[in-house]
This record gives structure tokens, sequence and C-alpha cells, in this order.
């Protein structure tokens, strides 16, 4: 994953706050944003991912980008406690960054479903020959075979604000699992990572690096360039769910809530002048949001 750069927040890959050395500049981009509520629906998530996932898939690599080998990863796994022999399905599992974890965990099957066929062809390049692993091409809002409640644990990281319909992501995320199965689901923060509405800020007086936030309590469809700076036109939509919509999705899918941790940046500036600063706003706002939930 590159570097975070103190630009206004752009891209939800690339979420942290450390570059050291200027202090954060509070320039805006006007982002075109809407509440999805009435409004026509958002572009299918295979227009979404598709064009842009080998873009994604070099991201990511083998084993993850900077933040999932540090910070969502580890946490995704020390939630789920994966056992030995467990049938567990990752949501949204993009080029299938987590599966191999899961395979090292020794469960006994791993599925993986994505909307993007191009993403699908990619997992299943690095881990179709895997007898344990089932690669499946799916919409996850949309009625499916996986979701037959065959799974001990079912994940969906950093997935859910690039789904249109979180109630049914969440109600076929429980479908999928056995009653009382477990699940995990990470996400950027959202309080404090909204993108183009969510800032870094710095109060020269108070020496303070503070995070401002333009937005928050109304749902939008955000889109977010995939290349900043190239003319590509490729674009993802993130869509922004207040707190409280997010955890009542959950609810009204069918799961319910059994912990939340929230998770900060492992990176740490560099020495300088605004290091302090930096380090603290670090340590006091969260970049992901982890939850654990059980099938109603
Ligand atoms: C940021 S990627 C995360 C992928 C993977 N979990 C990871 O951590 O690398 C978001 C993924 O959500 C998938 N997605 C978005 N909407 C979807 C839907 N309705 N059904 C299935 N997958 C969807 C995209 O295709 C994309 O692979």
């Amino acid at each position: 994953m590159p570097a975070p750069s103190r630009r206004p927040f752009h891209n939800p890959r690339q979420p942290g706050p450390h570059a050291a050395g200027k202090p954060p500049q509070g320039k805006l981009l006007q982002g075109k944003a809407h509440s999805p509520h009435g409004q026509p629906a958002a572009p299918p998530a295979e227009r979404g991912w598709d064009p842009v996932a080998a873009w994604y898939d070099k991201l990511v690599g083998e084993s993850g980008s900077d933040y999932h080998r540090q910070v969502i990863l580890p946490a995704t796994l020390r939630l789920l406690d994966p056992r030995p022999g467990e049938a567990v399905i990752d949501v949204c599992c993009g080029q299938g960054v987590l599966l191999k974890p899961l395979l090292d965990a020794g469960c006994g099957q791993v599925t993986g479903i994505d909307a993007s066929p191009r993403l699908i062809a990619a997992a299943k390049a690095r881990h179709g020959a895997e007898r344990r692993v089932r690669l499946l091409t799916a919409d996850a809002c949309a009625p499916g075979a996986w979701a037959d409640g065959s799974h001990d644990a079912a994940t969906c990281v950093m997935a859910v604000h690039d789904v249109a319909d979180a109630v049914a992501l969440f109600a076929n995320m429980a479908r999928a699992l056995k009653p009382q199965g477990r699940a995990v689901v990470v996400l950027m923060h959202p309080c404090f990572r909204i993108p183009r509405q969510s800032h870094w800020g710095w109060d020269a007086d108070q020496k303070i690096q503070y995070r401002r936030l333009d937005a928050y309590g109304s749902p939008r469809d955000i889109p977010i360039t995939t290349h900043p700076g190239k003319a590509s036109g490729e674009q993802t939509t993130f869509h922004h769910r207040p707190l409280a919509e997010l955890l009542s999705a959950i609810g009204r899918g069918g799961l319910a809530v059994t912990a939340c941790e929230e998770l900060y940046s492992h990176r740490r500036s560099q020495t300088g002048p605004f290091s302090k600063a930096e380090h603290r706003a670090a340590q006091e706002f969260p970049l992901f949001l982890a939850l654990t939930a059980r099938r109603i």
C-alpha cells in the first residue's frame, strides 16, 4: 500500500496519518455526495471493482498491504479464532488475501465469494489448486447457494463500505452460518475515516494534530478515484454509513454483535517537529472498526 499522504483523505486504501515533516494541510476536495436513500441504486459491484482489479491485486499482493499485514489480518484472525477443521466463508474476499491465513490456521474448508470475476480469477490463480478452497463469483447482496447455513464462521474484511446494500450483505452472511455461527467484520472506521469528509488539521497554538469531520451523520455514496493524479477515470463507490445505521443493518441482517474493537495505526512518524503530535493523533484516532457477531 502506498505511503499515506497528508492530503485530504482520498483513497480508503491509504488510510494512515503519518508522513512526518510538515503540518497537515486543510485543503478540501469537494466530493459529489448524496444520500443513497431514495436515490438511484449505486452502480453494480461488478462494474465497480472489475475495472480496478489489476490495480487492487497489485496493491494487496501475496500477503496483503502494509495495513492488512500489520493491523487488519492479525485482528481478524484473533477475533475469528478459526479452529482446525472449521468451514469459513470470506464474503467479498477480493483477490483472496485472507485465504492463506485461514488455511494456515487449519480450516477444513475455506470459501471466498466476490462480485468481481477478475478478483476471483486472481484468487484462483493463487489458491485455486488447494483442495480446501472454493472460490465463487457472486453478489453478496443477492440470494446464493453459498448462503446455505453450513459455515462455522464468516468474515467480511474492508468491504462493507464497498457494498451498496448492507442489510442484504449481513442477511446473507447470517444465512451462510450455522445457528450461533461466528462473524467478524472489519471496515474503515465509520466515525473517523470518511473519504473527502475527514481530514487531518494542525492547531499551531495548541501544537495538536486534530481530526476534522466535515460530515458524518448522513449516509452518502462517495466516488473514489483509484489512481489519484492519473486521468484513468477508474472509480469505485464508498458507501458511508453512520455508526447507528451500520449497527442496525447488522441486527436487521440477523447477526448480534458480541464485541467491538477499534484498530489503530501501527505506523509511527519520523523524528521531527510534528512527530509528538502525530504520535498522539495515531494513538487517539482509530483507522478501522472490528466487530464480532453471532447468527441469531
Ligand atoms: C476493498 S476490497 C476488499 C477485498 C478483500 N476483503 C481485502 O481485504 O483485500 C472490496 C471488495 O468488495 C467486493 N464487493 C463489493 N460489492 C460487492 C457485492 N455486492 N458482492 C460481492 N462482493 C462485493 C469488491 O469486488 C471488492 O473485492
